[in-house]
């Protein structure tokens, strides 16, 4: 069993029919500052974990979260489990269950559901939404984080129309016929196979155009959509390790970058975006 969960598994869980036992253990100064939690769920001191643990049932598949998924979390999921429990942590914590909450309430997630994108669009979405914007806080100067953010919900709109490489140019006819703005529409277009440059359109069968990154913005959604498919396929145990092994995850991994031309397009964004922090 694996010692973590993701705020999308979580959320799927609790709309089972065997929702896991959600405990709150976040520190009681915490939690005073933020009262609200995970609906649903009982709060717990960490700091008295002997006294309440015994009285977890024994069949019970527990979920914990503290504020960001650290260390408060992790002690507890370690210490229950040595007591025969099956308990994971929340990834990111409480800090990335609300943000994949507040993602699914945006409109354009319901701009994206209008048009015929299945749930499991819209999860991948929010996913890349979530780990686009993570990646955009870490950078300096800041991004247009509202940018990276409208770009990352919307960049798959297009598999509505086409499902192949021709996606991103579907997705932005798509966004200018609902009146998106043109910088949403160019991180929609140009995040297939990661900013391709105009000799190489045609090769990819693109139309005869420029599609390489003018913002960084583009880059960072594009990145973060290939994060995304890392964590999907299991490659690596969250987000901290899929961004710190990209390109070797990436080298040893045919399928994910599909050519030589564009995995050395991902390894120029990753040293943009990742070093030196
Ligand atoms: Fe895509």
């Amino acid at each position: 069993m694996s010692t973590t969960l993701t705020p999308d598994e979580l959320r799927r869980e609790l709309a089972s029919a065997t929702p896991p036992l959600v405990i709150d253990v976040r520190r009681a100064d915490d939690r005073k500052l933020r009262p609200q939690g995970i609906p649903g769920a009982d709060w717990r001191d960490p700091l008295l974990l002997e006294d309440w643990a015994g009285g977890i049932p024994a069949s019970a598949e527990v979920a914990v979260y503290c504020v960001r998924g650290g260390s408060v979390s992790k002690n507890v999921q370690d210490q229950l489990a040595r007591r025969g429990v099956k308990a994971r942590y929340v990834e990111g914590g409480l800090a990335a269950w609300s943000e994949g909450e507040a993602l699914r309430a945006d409109p354009d997630a319901a701009l994206l559901l209008s048009q015929g994108v299945p749930e499991k669009g819209l999860a991948h979405a929010v996913l890349v939404a979530q780990i686009a914007l993570a990646v955009a806080r870490d950078q300096s100067p800041q991004p247009d984080l509202d940018l990276v953010r409208r770009g990352a919900l919307l960049h798959d709109l297009g598999k509505v129309r086409d499902m192949g490489n021709l996606h991103g140019v579907a997705g932005a006819e798509l966004g200018r016929e609902l009146g998106l703005p043109e910088e949403v529409l160019d991180c929609i277009e140009k995040h297939v196979r990661h900013g391709v440059p105009l000799e190489q359109a045609e090769g990819y069968g693109l139309p005869r155009r420029d599609f390489s990154f003018t913002r960084v913005e583009e880059r960072i959604v594009s990145y973060a959509d290939k994060l995304a498919d890392i964590l999907a396929a299991g490659l690596a145990a969250g987000m901290a390790e899929a961004r710190e092994r990209f390109p070797e995850i990436l080298a040893a991994n045919a399928s994910l970058a599909k050519d030589e031309a564009t995995l050395a397009r991902y390894s120029d964004s990753w040293k943009l975006l990742e070093q030196p922090r």
